[in-house]
């Protein structure tokens, strides 16, 4: 299909989310708990995860570190239960159907993605890398969809000849199969932090 061209040839697709029963469930999400900043409490810092016990503290020890290392690859990590309720799970549904029609494979063949927000705040941003494809064994795809526009925190894939600005319902699928491409976040600049909603895609 012709939205998924550059995911299968190149290796990165993104396209916006037209359908309003979908745009209503991201909507709904947008306003659940788990959009609230006191529920934003484990931090995802290079490699490591890290609970806090409230938001504040969460903060507290970004602040401190932020000018001591690398302000890269930090940002809270906040899982959405799939099975919560109708938008969740319309969501998930939905990132299935991508992952389907654009590989090609039936719904059994794919396991139901699991859903993560992912807060990235002013002064951050995540420095070039990949996500680990195991050329197709298992991962599929990463699929993210921004929940929000933000100053900055542009996704930039092929070594900066695209750039991808965040935008509510705008979609972007990786390749995790053959490509397995290099990417990055630019810096997050202003109050709005940038909040996508991931979800890694395996083979069930
Ligand atoms: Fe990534």
């Amino acid at each position: 299909m012709e939205k998924y061209k550059n995911l299968l040839e190149k290796g990165c697709c993104n396209f916006e989310i037209t359908d309003s029963k979908i745009l209503k469930s991201l909507e709904e999400i947008s306003k659940s708990e788990y959009f609230e900043k006191e529920n934003w409490v484990r931090l995802r810092w290079s490699q490591w995860g890290i609970q806090f016990l409230n938001n504040e503290e969460a903060l507290d020890f970004v602040n401190e570190y932020k000018d001591l290392k690398e302000p890269s690859q930090v940002y809270f990590q906040v899982p959405i239960n799939k099975n919560d309720n109708v938008h969740t799970k319309t969501i998930s549904d939905e990132i299935k159907n991508y992952v389907s029609e654009a590989y090609g494979l039936k719904e059994s063949e794919i396991h139901p993605p699991a859903l993560t927000l992912n807060v990235y705040l002013n002064g951050f941003h995540i420095q070039n890398h990949r996500d680990g494809g195991d050329g197709g064994a298992s991962r599929l795809s990463a699929v993210l969809i921004y929940m929000n526009e933000c100053e900055g925190g542009e996704l930039v894939i092929h070594g900066g000849e695209e750039t991808i600005v965040p935008k509510f319902g705008r979609v972007v699928m990786i390749d995790l199969t053959k490509h397995d491409i290099e990417h990055a976040v630019n810096l997050i600049k202003g109050d709005n932090p940038r909040i996508v909603l991931v979800s890694f895609v395996n083979k069930s």
